[in-house]
């Protein structure tokens, strides 16, 4: 049985940034009184401006913001230079190989690598401010060293994710109009090499004439294929640059990265942030979530390619001046205590993880922990998905012997760092709950008609005020930042943004999080858009129609199901087959993270007369649950107990 409310081992957890939660409500108050005041305060006491800003929020021009306008400053020297008048020994990365290799990067290193990499990007391949590089790294230094290269120029980056296809890396590249890919030969992962850079040559077979030059870094050594004129050594041409490199000056609203996600309709977004908000929120929550002391080891599990591995691996830990560990292997790689080992091995004390990590790790070795010193550890971090009480239970009973704070952080892509989640030592924790908004975060949960909606009762969680380091624009098309974010709900005449998740609010203010609300799905903490997965699926010469839909999944929080309608009746006689060249399709169009788990041959889709596919009721099916909705409006309604009967024989 799990308590209602668990308190931390005050002698272990003691946020020093905020000592209580009658300090919160303080801070709270405070913000709600004087927005802008309090904005500004932070700005002026965190970042080291080059030029200092007039304004702090310009809201002008809704939903298009502007936060530090007429200031200056640079994210590379915000993470890195500014620190070597205190820290130039500290280590700011330490990389663990997936074979337990393992390399240090003091401040000292980071910055002499970040400025050889800018150089090189700027002397060999002519990037300059506002130019578009795009990443296509697994987890290496190099990644991180690209990532800052980037600001340090003033170059934009767009970090793809390794497991995405060529076709989807061709569409970011294209979308972004980069100038420069930035890859790796590849890297290893459980004990084996595998590859990178074939994908990129794929992707680089069509379209993609704005890409001047591949460099690519070596890590694995396998054989690859050079095509000359295009592709580049990093490791040869790193040798002759300088490692003195100017920052460039960057305006606060200048973009600093893109990170391309996915919404329920269309292709991905390219998810645009500005310079200085993101910074200064990504330091913030860094120090305020994770407790942050000068001594700590902290490590970040997620991927560079996701918003998570930006703001929590590279930009959040650096800024605040931390140690972050980068790893390249995967958590039960050589065993199921490869986590618990590397904790004890270098005294973690804020170790970040999802929720799908920590179920898989308690499957495959429920008593792993407990063979490991993990009493280095003060706080443990979830995020990507809603986490369930048993995981939640033993995350803190094993792992953190229950004293430590767990910390359930609701974010997104879109709103470049924490939103709401405990602060450690000062919030009495639920279990599975992401309790309260930051300091200075306007988040409330709303009805239809942007009303609060009733203490215990689900609504859209939502941000009612502009925050600094919320998405500024989807890349090249404002009409779509506006609809996908911004409803036609207003509050005090201004817009309010639509996260896109449903919450709740207990009578103690607590939120929780209950999952999205549209129709994205949530596998492994990784967003799929339906939209997408749909079309890969349609590229399959058979399919007439189709549907996905998430389904309860024991590790995966969910998986993806498709419902699939044939274009000749007799197809499903090989089920298998057909199952096998969708998802060869998938795999080619997005990559394997977007794999269906099971798909069901149906003879039609619930429609509404004006052709609306009914999801609610294909998502019901799936879950076996009981159908509320009103079929009565179906233009076939006979078809739901046909699809039910086809499924529940699947199971
Ligand atoms: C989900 C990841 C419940 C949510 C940082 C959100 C969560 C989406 C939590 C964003 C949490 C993230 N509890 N759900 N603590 N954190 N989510 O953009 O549905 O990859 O909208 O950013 O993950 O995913 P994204």
């Amino acid at each position: 049985m799990l308590k209602e409310i668990y308190q931390p081992n005050p002698d272990i957890v003691s946020n020093a940034a905020i000592r209580g939660m009658g300090e919160y409500w303080e801070l709270q108050s405070r913000a709600k009184a004087d927005y802008e005041g309090f904005w500004e305060g932070y700005a002026n006491r965190k970042i080291e401006w080059f030029k200092p800003f007039d304004t702090v929020l310009d809201e002008s021009n809704p939903p298009f913001y502007k936060w530090f306008s007429g200031g200056q400053l640079n994210v590379a020297h915000q993470c890195v230079d500014r620190h070597l008048a205190t820290k130039k020994n500290k280590a700011a990365i330490i990389f663990e190989g997936d074979n337990g290799d393992y390399q240090i990067l003091t401040y000292r290193r980071l910055s002499y690598e970040v400025n050889k990499t800018a150089n090189m990007f700027k002397n060999m391949f002519g990037i300059k401010k506002g130019d578009r590089v795009v990443l296509y790294m697994p987890m290496i230094p190099e990644a991180a060293i690209s990532m800052l290269a980037c600001a340090k120029i003033g170059a934009i980056h767009s970090v793809v994710f390794g497991g995405f296809s060529a076709e989807a890396l061709r569409d970011r590249i294209e979308d972004a109009q980069a100038k420069l890919v930035v890859t790796a030969d590849g890297a290893f992962r459980k004990g084996k090499p595998y590859m990178l850079k074939p994908v990129v040559d794929k992707a680089l077979e069509a379209r993609c004439e704005c890409v001047n030059a591949v460099c690519v870094v070596e890590r694995n050594g396998e054989e690859i294929h050079w095509e000359p004129g295009r592709d580049y050594a990093y490791n040869e041409l790193i040798k002759s640059q300088s490692h003195v490199c100017e920052a460039e000056p960057m305006e606060s609203e200048d973009p600093l990265f893109l990170l391309y996600t996915s919404g329920s309709t269309g292709k991905p977004k390219g998810v645009q942030h500005a310079t200085a908000g993101y910074i200064l929120w990504a330091q913030m929550t860094m120090e305020w979530v994770f407790d942050l002391k000068d001594n700590d080891t902290y490590w970040c599990t997620a991927d560079v390619g996701w918003i998570t591995g930006h703001t929590y691996i590279v930009y959040g830990p650096l800024a605040a001046g931390a140690t972050t560990i980068m790893f390249e292997g995967v958590p039960t790689y050589p065993d199921a205590g490869r986590c618990w080992r590397m904790i004890e091995e270098y005294q973690i004390n804020q170790f970040y993880t999802a929720p799908t990590a920590i179920r898989l790790l308690h499957k495959m070795g429920a008593d792993e922990p407990a063979k490991y010193d993990l009493s280095s550890l003060r706080v443990l971090g979830t995020v990507g998905e809603p986490i369930d009480p048993p995981a939640w239970k033993w995350y803190y009973e094993e792992v953190g012997h229950e004293n430590c704070a767990i910390v359930d952080t609701w974010w997104q892509t879109e709103t470049g760092g924490h939103m709401v989640s405990p602060l450690p030592g000062a919030t009495a924790i639920k279990p599975a709950c992401a309790t309260f908004p930051l300091p200075g975060i306007m988040a409330e949960v709303i009805d239809e008609e942007g009303n609060p909606t009733p203490v215990g009762e689900k609504g859209f969680l939502c941000i009612t005020k502009p925050w600094p380091s919320m998405i500024r624009n989807v890349w090249g098309d404002e009409d779509r930042y506006i609809s996908s974010y911004f409803g036609d709900c207003k509050k005090e005449g201004k817009p309010v943004y639509f996260s896109g998740d449903g919450a709740m609010v207990d009578e103690g203010g607590y939120i929780t999080i209950t999952g999205r609300t549209d129709d994205v799905i949530n596998v492994s903490g990784h967003r799929m858009g339906t939209a997408e997965v749909e079309a890969a699926i349609k590229k399959h010469d058979g399919v007439a129609a189709v549907a996905v839909v998430g389904k309860p999944h024991e590790i995966k929080g969910e998986g993806i199901f498709a419902y699939i309608v044939l274009k000749s009746d007799d197809g499903v006689a090989d089920e298998l087959e057909t199952m096998k060249e969708i998802n060869g399709i998938i795999k080619q169009e997005i990559g394997a993270i977007a794999l269906c788990d099971d798909m069901a041959f149906v003879p039609d889709l619930p429609k509404t007369r004006s052709g609306k596919i009914m999801r609610r009721i294909l998502r019901s099916i799936v879950k076996g649950e009981a159908i509320t909705q009103d079929t009565s409006t179906l233009e076939d309604p006979s078809i739901v107990p046909t699809i039910e009967e086809i499924v529940n024989r699947k199971v």
